[in-house]
């Protein structure tokens, strides 16, 4: 249960003699576009109205520097092992190296609370904007068909997205390349007209007083504001799962994930000041803030409302899109370490893609976006990706202990002080949860309890290997 994999095994495992047979194909540009394409999602697009309206007023924008800071933290500390183990399973692929084989799977187990739920999150935004764009256009969905617990084209949307990542990772990274490029020119469309449209006034008060509520307004609104913002950076640690498939995965991972939150970071800030300065914040709870911001710009603005759902529409399938991949990339390499069924780590012979592991998480996202509403879905995403990432730093600081010298391609910079606070925003973070978000956290982490020790101990290539050591095969 204890026993950790060595760096040195890790490493090995994805040096080329071992034949990993997913295809190198990710160059720098394409890894910073699938941060960007992973990150800038519902969280921009639908969530940031909704914190502002109820919780931030303009002050939203601290919250996103906040939230950003605590990611920073985070973001520096996975690249220090991305560049330490380059191997497809990301924040359970850490923990194995560290902290031992129950303490992986249980990160291994929450990373598919951050992965596949995310995708099934982000589907159910996504419908959500096609209904509306569907209805300026003059056709209108029934809301049976296009709600939990029967919301087909969330459905649809995971369904072709599953379709595509089965096909090859040069061409899901193709079609990302082209969605992140749209829904960039539509964001610095919205902030190169819209600051020419800012009133003042709107910004007054920057943090409304407080309405005597714990986290509504004032400076605690601002710090709850930041738990549920957190939401819009999830993403940049997907680029961790594909590390095996990058063709120079010790520097240019690190260096696409801390690019790719630096730009998401900006871009935000460039929103939230623009929205809050040209909407009144009260005005902006409502599923489409960034539609009702260019409302507000004018009727002479009209064609970039048009232009604000497509790119909605397109840059929502990305994030989509790129949590499938690192779902089944998570799932792959537990299949590797014998902690699932071998099923997980087939690779198809022609397009080299971890294709049952994909076609596996597809077929559970289209289910759960299917049946589930998207709040109760978006606060388990982050509870669990707080978690992730809290044993993520964790675990930087113990291997730095236990094997300080090893070779460090990418340092985590001011350690132990960095990998400190961004274990004490993550935490905070998690603290502000509701009591419901922890117990189905727990519910969850229970069912992976029970699996583990029914299955994986016994199965796990690293028990199995120890035990033909210390038993041998009796005469
Ligand atoms: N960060 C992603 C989003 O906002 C999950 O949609």
């Amino acid at each position: 249960m204890f026993a950790k994999k060595s760096v040195e095994l890790l490493q090995q495992d994805a040096s080329e003699f071992n034949t990993p047979s997913l295809e190198r194909s990710l160059g720098l540009f394409a890894l910073i576009a699938l941060g960007i394409g992973s990150i800038v999602g519902v969280g921009i697009f639908v969530i940031t109205g909704q914190v502002a309206a109820n919780y931030t007023g303009p002050s939203i924008v601290l919250s996103f520097v906040l939230a950003a800071l605590g990611c920073a933290c985070v973001g520096l500390c996975y690249a220090e092992f991305a560049s330490l183990i380059p191997v497809a399973g990301s924040a359970y692929t850490y923990a194995y190296a560290t902290l031992g084989e129950l303490l992986a799977w249980i990160v291994g187990w929450d990373l598919a609370l951050e992965y596949l739920l995310s995708a099934s999150t982000v589907s159910v935004g996504w419908s959500g904007y096609l209904v509306s764009l569907l209805h300026d256009v003059g056709i209108t969905l029934p809301p049976k068909l296009s709600q939990a617990p029967c919301n087909l084209p969330a459905m649809g949307l995971v369904g072709l997205m599953t379709g595509l990542l089965v096909m090859g990772i040069r061409k899901s990274t193709q079609f990302n390349n082209i969605i992140v490029v749209v829904k960039l020119v539509a964001i610095f469309l919205f902030i190169g007209f819209g600051i020419f449209c800012i009133s003042p006034q709107n910004w007054l008060p920057f943090i409304p007083e407080n309405t005597g509520e714990f986290g509504v307004f004032g400076w605690s609104g601002v710090v709850r504001g930041s738990g549920i913002i957190f939401f819009a950076y999830i993403g940049f640690d997907a680029l961790a799962t594909v590390t095996q498939e990058a063709y120079k995965p010790q520097r240019d991972i690190p260096i696409a994930m801390l690019v790719s939150l630096l730009i998401s970071t900006i871009l935000y800030i460039g929103v939230a000041l623009v929205l809050t300065g040209i909407v009144p914040y009260k005005l902006l709870n409502v599923p489409d803030p960034i539609a009702v911001g260019v409302n507000a710009m004018g009727i002479r603005f009209v064609w970039l409302r048009l232009v604000v759902k497509i790119a909605a529409i397109a840059g929502l399938s990305s994030v989509v899109l790129v949590s499938l991949m690192a779902q089944a990339r998570v799932l792959y390499s537990m299949g590797k370490d014998g902690l699932l069924p071998a099923l997980f780590t087939q690779v198809h012979p022609q397009f080299k893609t971890p294709y049952v592991a994909t076609i596996i998480s597809g077929a559970i996202a289209m289910v759960l976006a299917g049946v589930l509403p998207l709040e109760v879905l978006a606060e388990l995403v982050s509870i669990g990706t707080l978690l992730a990432f809290l044993i993520v730093v964790i675990a930087v600081l113990v291997l730095r202990h236990t094997q300080p010298d090893l070779h460090r391609p990418f340092r985590t910079p001011f350690a132990p002080w960095i990998p400190l606070l961004g274990a004490l925003i993550s935490g905070g973070q998690m603290l502000s949860f509701s009591l419901n978000s922890w117990l189905r956290l727990l519910g969850w982490l229970l069912i992976g309890l029970i699996i583990y020790f029914a299955y994986g101990r016994t199965q796990s290539v690293l028990y199995r290997t120890n035990k033909q050591v210390t038993e041998p095969v009796k005469e």
